[in-house]
């Protein structure tokens, strides 16, 4: 990627300060194969509240799927730019190899790899709120390495099944059954990234993935020793860092979880440094909902007193909308969940109330 060019610079205020940064203290550890289930939901539960995520040991996923999908990973990303472009992302074909993302329209230090588990993905085919049709999304996969496919297959289904006991279990926390959220997964769009960032001349200036929320339900993030992923604590608003530990997975929570428990549970501001020595390897899994998903707070954790904080929307074209900000620097701020606000109105509902009126 050369010099640092000016498109990935950061507005001073969203710079970071990597000799300065601080590992935070008490991030949540819980250990998924404690056999005291109702100690696990009321640690599950406090993590949610208090921190909008929290790591996980004894998850039940062989790390020999992780290192098998790592090595292929890297094998791919080592190979020549045409090479990789060969399964390139664009506007029409979502899915593939990536290299030049904006998050809030600075261009992120990194490349990167989507796939979705589901083969086709059924997705909205436009933002237009009538358009009612259903796109397919293929996924893009390389011919070298040739592992990769099945690498990425069955690591995929490895996170499908540690997310719906994830689901399980934060459901149970809300006082809920525990497959009260099954049945907004049955076409669910849900995808793997395999992200790469290479090392940074001036990882003062620039940043790995910008801050942002992830638009999700929930993602579960598996990150390699080199560390750089920051998260915005919520007790006191500080970028603190998440020391990696081998063999566990940060779970951080999404919009579409706190759209649905009514704001008791809050996605996470989150963000990455880059540094000047190493590249580095993470590769988060993004539980997603069916497309025709209407997203809004679930009834049981709503009443009187407690009013839904949020409008309702379709997931299918929110998270195509998002997308539409990977591929091009906008001249606003591309939708975010706090639009969604039922108080106050917020000015983007107003100015472009074509699109989700
Ligand atoms: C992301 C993300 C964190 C990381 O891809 O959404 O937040 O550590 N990644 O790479
Ligand atoms: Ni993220």
């Amino acid at each position: 990627m050369g010099e640092v060019d000016a498109a990935f610079i950061q507005e001073p205020h969203h710079r970071p300060h990597p000799s300065l940064a601080q590992e935070a203290q008490g991030i949540p550890l819980i250990d998924l194969s404690s056999p005291d289930v109702d100690a696990l939901i009321d640690d599950i539960g406090h993590a949610c509240k208090q921190w909008g995520f929290f790591q996980i040991i004894n998850h039940g996923v062989p790390s020999e799927r992780r290192l098998r999908l790592e090595a292929a990973a890297r094998k791919f990303f080592h190979l020549s730019s045409n090479e990789k472009r060969k399964v390139r992302r664009d506007a029409r074909k979502v899915l593939g190899y990536y290299d030049t993302e904006h998050t809030k329209n600075v261009r992120d230090w990194k490349e990167v790899f989507d796939y979705t588990v589901q083969e086709p993905t059924l997705a909205a085919a436009s933002i237009d709120p009538d358009d009612d049709r259903v796109a397919h999304w293929e996924n893009q996969w390389p011919q070298n390495p040739p592992e990769m496919r099945e690498a990425c297959q069955e690591y995929a289904k490895d996170m499908v099944e540690l997310a719906s006991r994830l689901m399980e279990l934060i459901s149970m926390s809300l006082g809920l059954p525990p497959r009260r959220f099954e049945d907004f997964f049955k076409d669910h769009t849900s995808s793997t990234r395999i992200n790469r960032y290479p090392p940074c001349p001036s990882p003062e200036l620039a940043l790995g993935v910008g801050p942002h929320k992830d638009p999700g339900v929930l993602t579960i993030l598996a990150q390699d020793e080199v560390g750089g992923l920051e998260v915005k604590r919520k007790s006191d608003g500080q970028w603190v860092g998440v020391k990696p530990i081998p063999n566990t997975y940060i779970i951080n929570l999404g919009d579409v979880l706190q759209v649905w428990t009514n704001g008791q549970y809050q996605s996470v501001d989150h963000r990455v440094m880059v540094n000047s020595a190493k590249e580095r390897f993470s590769i988060p899994f993004f539980l997603n909902p069916s497309h025709y998903t209407t997203v809004e707070p679930l009834e049981e954790l709503t009443n009187d007193q407690n009013p839904a904080k949020y409008k309702s929307y379709n997931w299918g074209k929110f998270a195509l909308t998002r997308k539409r900000s990977n591929f091009t620097k906008l001249p606003v701020e591309n939708i975010q969940i706090h639009h969604f606000q039922n108080i106050p109105t917020h000015s983007y509902l107003r100015d472009c109330p074509r699109i989700f009126g």
